[in-house]
Parts: structure tokens; sequence; C-alpha cells
């Protein structure tokens, strides 16, 4: 079911029930493919927003098991350090066969992303860009990481990018490749519902009035809950004054919790009622400029 194996790999596919069902002509599909040693890892791409967009063939998954090219009896893809040190590194012989088994004989619109806490921070810009590709490979490492010479080699055929998504230290490169290919996949034309809006997210990018800042507190129903109310104004009907409203606490938020990116906004973006907001909330503003 679903999607190919090549060569010798028996690919776990994602299932794909819905993959031989009509597709608008000229709709992009991004192809997925993940190298790991633990295929059962990617179960979750079956689930929810990313499983319905494999089944409507937006997006096509292929898992592939690393052990596959591992050709000693017990299939082992690492070995010890050259130079000493802790912990194992991953061996280049299983990893090159297995990408070359995965790129096959062409590979036009196709990155290789490779997880590593050492690589470049991952951004909501990356994840629009890697969307535009016509096919990503996932290279996922464990233990001290990958022969460095696998990707060396891997660049000369495809562009490469070692990834980190955080300053942390996760056991693999597995974990990263989801939380990727979530921010990735949810930005696809066709992946989020109408309800959903990518621009207007916290790092969502769009130009809008809360461009650069972190959303603020959302309420539902009901109006009063374990003796909690809703802010009044979001039931005034005043859509001038609920909108000035998210944006002081979305200002209050990012202040609060990323002053990093409060400092990265232009000055000239700031109005007088955002200097006040910014000022109860004792973020440093020199006259008319923002300290930096
Ligand atoms: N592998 C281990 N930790 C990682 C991280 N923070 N980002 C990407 N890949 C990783």
């Amino acid at each position: 079911p679903g999607s190919l194996p090549s060569g010798p790999d028996p690919a776990t596919a994602v299932p794909n029930p819905a993959a031989a069902a009509p597709v608008r002509s000229g709709r992009r599909v991004v192809k997925i493919d993940i190298i790991t040693i633990f295929p059962e890892y990617f179960s979750p791409l079956r689930v929810s927003l990313l499983g319905k967009a494999a089944e409507r063939g937006i997006i096509e998954f292929a898992v592939h098991d690393l052990r596959s090219w591992a050709h000693d009896v017990h299939h082992s893809v690492d070995d010890a350090p050259f130079g000493g040190g802790p912990g194992m590194v991953m061996s280049p012989g299983p990893w090159g066969e297995a990408l070359d088994a995965v790129l096959g004989t062409g590979s036009p619109g196709t990155r290789l992303i490779l997880p590593t806490p050492s690589g470049v921070p991952f951004r909501q810009d990356m994840a629009a860009a890697y969307g535009r590709n016509a096919r990503l490979v996932f290279a996922c490492g464990r233990y001290e990481g990958i022969d460095a010479r696998f990707g060396d080699e891997a660049r000369t055929r495809v562009p490469v990018d070692e990834v980190s998504v955080g300053d942390y230290v996760l056991s693999g490169g597995e974990p990263a490749a989801l939380v990727m290919i979530d921010a990735v996949c949810r930005l696809l034309p066709g992946v989020l519902g109408n309800a959903e809006s990518a621009p207007d997210d916290s790092f969502g990018g769009g130009a809008g009035p809360m461009a650069g800042l972190l959303e603020g507190p959302v309420f539902t129903r009901p109006r009063v809950w374990r003796g909690r109310e809703v802010p009044p104004i979001l039931l005034s009907g005043d859509h001038a004054a609920i909108a000035r409203w998210r944006r002081d606490e979305a200002l209050r938020r990012t202040v609060a919790c990323r002053p990093d990116l409060m400092a990265a906004l232009p000055p000239d973006t700031l109005d007088g009622r955002d200097r006040q907001v910014l000022a109860d909330a004792g973020f440093p503003l020199s006259g008319e400029d923002m300290a930096h």
C-alpha cells in the first residue's frame, strides 16, 4: 500500500488509502522520505492534519529502515569514533546506500535535511521554503551523529541542511524530523482548513498588525468558567477595540516570553499606545527609540 520501496528497501509506507483517488490537475505534491532505524517512530504521520493530507494525496510519506542497508549479520549501523571519545558514530556505509536508493536516478527539487543539535536553528521561514521543494529527505541520526563524510558526499548531489529544532539535545533526529515535517506540511496549500489561518500565527510571517509578535490569549464559551470571566471587551462587538486589546496582549506576551523578538521589532512599527503598553510592562524604551 502507499508509497514505493526503491531497490532493496522494504519501505514502511505510511498507509495512503486514497492515493489512487483523483488528484486535482496541477496540484503540487510534496514527497517526504525519512531514513531512520526506528520506522515505527513515524506512526504519528497517519494522525490528524498530516494523516488527512496524506490520504488526500497532498503529501506522500515514505519511511525507510536504515538497517535494510546494513549487510553484516547484526545489521549494525554504528561503530566506535576515530580519535576516541564517548559513544558511537553512525557508519557512512549504510547511510550512503540508503540515500542512493532513495534518490534513485534523479533528484531535481530534492533537499536532504540532517537533524542535529549542532545545525542551524529551524525557523518558520525555513518551514515555508522547505514546502516549495518537490521532495524532502530526512536522515535521522542517533548516538553521537553520522560520520561527517556522508553529508559531504551527499552535498555533491543535493542541497544538504544540518538543522536543529532547539537548544537542547534529543535522543535522536526522529522527534526533530517530526517537528519539522509538521511545521512544513501544515503550510502546504489545502492542508489547513478554512478555520485555521497560518499567517496570523505566532511566527506566521504575516504582514498584518501582529507581525513579529507572539499571539496573545484566546477564549471560547462558556462566558464564565470556574468564576473566571472572559475579558468583557471580547463580547463588546467593537472590532477596533478588540483588535487594539489583542495587540496589547500580544505585546505583553512577547515582552514576557520573548524579549529578543520584542527588541527586533522595527521601532517605527510601534505607535503611542504600543509604547505605553511596553513601558507599563517594564520593557526598556529610550526616548522615541527602542533600546536594543
Ligand atoms: N538531534 C538531537 N537533538 C537535536 C536537536 N535539538 N535538533 C535536531 N536534531 C537533534
